[in-house]
């Protein structure tokens, strides 16, 4: 669904558990929905690596571990800071619109 200026809403935001990670599908682009101590953030989900999601992976504080090879990104800033992975995530706005949570993808 697309809203005003860019926003589109990606999931309900109780459908992001505390401490949990979403994987979700916004105009054909994968992203992934992060709750951290109730703050939420949305980074591109497929891993710069190879193909894996990150989705399936483990969310570790501020840092989501990728399933396939165990590399790391602090889902904050999309920085990539564990090997193998060496380029950063795209990172997206995120903003809750009552129970919604909308990225902002372009
Ligand atoms: S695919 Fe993610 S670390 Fe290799």
């Amino acid at each position: 669904m697309s809203d005003d200026q860019g926003w589109v809403t990606a999931a309900k935001r109780s459908d992001l558990a505390a401490g949990d990670v979403l994987g979700v599908v916004l105009s054909g682009r994968e992203i992934a929905l992060y709750d951290l101590d109730g703050d939420v953030y949305a980074t591109d989900d497929v891993c710069t690596h190879a193909y894996a999601k990150l989705s399936d992976g483990f969310l570790d504080r501020d840092e989501i571990e990728c399933p396939l090879h165990a590399g790391r990104f602090d889902v904050r800033t999309g920085k990539a800071t564990a090997p193998p992975c060496t380029d950063d995530l795209q990172t997206y706005p995120v903003r809750i619109v009552g129970d919604a949570i909308q990225v902002k993808l372009a």
